[in-house]
């Protein structure tokens, strides 16, 4: 079902690939989120990535609103890219000795994903437009918007308190 045995045909074809693609994605988050809490010992990024976790279960609900919407079958399709940042992270994590230099790693990590995320959703969400799916793209927004908020609220913990302590 990938790109090369050319099952996308149209714009629409090319939406639902990439719609499944966040829901894989989102749902790869959701699963290493947890080993990101265990590793920060900031107590803000530690409550950051909490609310990151929370957050993301409602991104996935939302995905799942706009398959709804679309009457088509909510389904994951691999994402490598998401893969590849998730997996570089925990690497990265794995060689970090001093614990305020590794909240400086996990912190870069969440907002690699993070922006991923928004790469995604911002393409989604001007496709969605494009297509008359404004509904599809007003929930799209959402997660959009959430992510933009927690990448600002990330940026704001490793300048004031992260990157401080780790040089
Ligand atoms: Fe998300
Ligand atoms: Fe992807």
């Amino acid at each position: 079902m990938g790109f090369f045995s050319k099952d996308i045909k149209t714009l629409d074809d090319l939406f639902i690939h990439t719609l499944r693609d966040i829901y894989y994605a989102e749902k790869q988050i959701e699963k290493s989120l947890p080993k990101m809490i265990g590793k920060a010992t900031d107590p803000l990024l530690k409550a950051g990535f909490e609310k990151h976790l929370t957050q993301t279960k409602g991104h996935i609900e939302r995905v799942e609103q706009v398959f709804e919407l679309l009457g088509v079958k909510a389904k994951t399709v691999n994402c490598p890219a998401i893969d590849g940042i998730l997996e570089e992270a925990d690497e990265v994590s794995g060689d970090v000795d001093d614990k305020d230099v590794l909240d400086a790693a996990l912190i870069a990590s969440a907002q690699a994903v993070e922006h991923y995320e928004m790469t995604r959703y911002g393409t989604l969400i001007a496709w969605a437009r494009q297509l008359g799916r404004s509904d599809c793209a007003n929930v799209l927004a959402k997660n959009l918007k959430q992510g933009q908020a927690t990448d600002r609220k990330l940026t704001e913990i490793a300048e004031t308190r992260i990157n401080l302590q780790a040089a």
